[in-house]
C-alpha cells in the first residue's frame, strides 16, 4: 500500500479563504483583531511570528504586533496583557512561547482573557476540552483534526496512539482524539515499549521532534500517521518524527513535513481568531 497524501498547505488555504470569506461578511462592522506579543529574539519564534502576521493579512484579520525586550519584566508583560485584554478592538492575544525563563510562562497565560485565549492554552479553555465542550482549542491539535476530516475515514473506535506528551500539541490532541471517540494511548519519555504501542495503532499522531523516531516498519498497515515534528537536518532539510519514505508504503494515509500540520496550525490561528471575534461581537 502507498499511503494517500494529506496535504495541509492546501487544507490551510481552504480553511483560510474560508476565513476571509467569513470575515468579509462582518466587515461593515470591524475587522477581527489579534494582538501578537513576542518577547525577545528567539530566532524561530520570529519565523513563526511573521508567518501569523502574514497569515492574518491573508484572511482580513487586523494583526497587532506587540515586540518587547527581552529583559522585560514580568509585571510589564502582565500590564500589557491587561491592556489588550480590555481592548474592544482585540479579539485575540496570541502570547508567542517560549518566554525568557525570568518570566513565568503559566502566569503570564493564565492572565489572557480565555474569550481572547486563540491559543487555547488557558486553563479554562483545556479544561473545556478535558470536559468535551470547548471553545477556544489549541491550534495544532485542532488543524490535526481538521486534516483528519478531510480523509473521511470514521474515527469513533480506533486505536489512536499520540507519541508525545507537552502541554501545548500532545495532551491536548490526547483530548481532541478522545472527544472523537477513539481509544487514547500517550506515549512520553517513560513509555517502555513505543515500537509496540505504534504497532498497534490505527491513528498515530507524533509530536516530539526528533527526527526519525519512529521507524517506518513499526507502522501497522494502513494507519493513518500524522507527523507533527519538524526538525532542520545538518544538511539543512526539513523533516519530521516519522521515517516517511518506509512509513507510506505501510500507511492509508500521510502527511508531509514540510506542507503537513505546519500549514493547518496558522490556518486554524485564524479560525481561531475568528471563532473569538463571534464571541465578542454577539
Ligand atoms: N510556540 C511554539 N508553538 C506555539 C504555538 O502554537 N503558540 C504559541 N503562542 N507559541 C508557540
Amino acid at each position: 500500500m502507498t499511503a494517500t497524501i494529506l496535504d495541509g498547505k492546501a487544507i490551510a488555504q481552504q480553511v483560510t479563504a474560508q476565513v476571509a470569506a467569513e470575515a468579509a461578511k462582518q466587515a461593515h462592522f470591524r475587522a477581527p483583531g489579534l494582538a501578537v506579543i513576542l518577547v525577545g529574539n528567539d530566532p524561530a519564534s520570529q519565523i513563526y511570528v511573521n508567518h501569523k502576521k502574514r497569515a492574518c493579512e491573508a484572511a482580513g484579520i487586523l494583526s497587532m504586533s506587540h515586540t518587547l525586550l527581552e529583559d522585560i519584566l514580568e509585571t510589564e508583560l502582565l500590564e500589557l496583557i491587561d491592556t489588550l485584554n480590555a481592548d474592544d478592538t482585540v479579539d485575540g492575544i496570541l502570547l508567542q512561547l517560549p518566554l525568557p525563563k525570568h518570566i513565568n510562562s503559566e502566569t503570564a497565560l493564565l492572565r489572557i482573557d480565555p474569550t481572547k485565549d486563540v491559543d487555547g492554552f488557558h486553563p479554562e479553555n483545556l479544561g473545556r476540552l478535558a470536559q468535551g465542550h470547548p471553545r477556544l482549542r489549541p491550534c495544532t491539535p485542532y488543524g490535526v483534526m481538521t486534516l483528519l476530516k478531510q480523509t473521511g475515514q470514521k474515527l469513533a473506535g480506533l486505536e489512536a496512539v499520540v507519541v508525545g506528551a507537552s502541554n501545548i500539541v500532545g495532551r491536548p490532541m490526547a483530548l481532541e482524539l478522545l472527544l472523537a471517540d477513539c481509544t487514547v494511548t500517550v506515549c512520553h519519555r517513560q513509555t517502555r515499549d513505543v515500537a509496540e504501542h505504534v504497532g498497534r495503532a490505527d491513528l498515530l499522531v507524533v509530536a516530539v521532534g526528533k527526527p526519525g523516531l519512529i521507524k517506518g516498519d513499526w507502522i501497522k498497515p494502513g494507519a493513518i500517521v500524522i507527523d507533527i515534528g519538524i526538525n532542520r537536518l545538518e544538511n539543512g532539510s526539513i523533516v519530521g518524527d516519522v521515517e516517511f519514505e518506509a512509513a507510506r508504503e505501510r500507511a492509508s494515509w500521510i502527511t508531509p513535513v514540510p506542507g503537513g500540520v505546519g500549514p493547518m496550525t496558522i490556518a486554524t490561528l485564524l479560525q481561531n481568531t475568528l471563532t473569538a471575534f463571534h464571541l465578542h461581537i454577539e
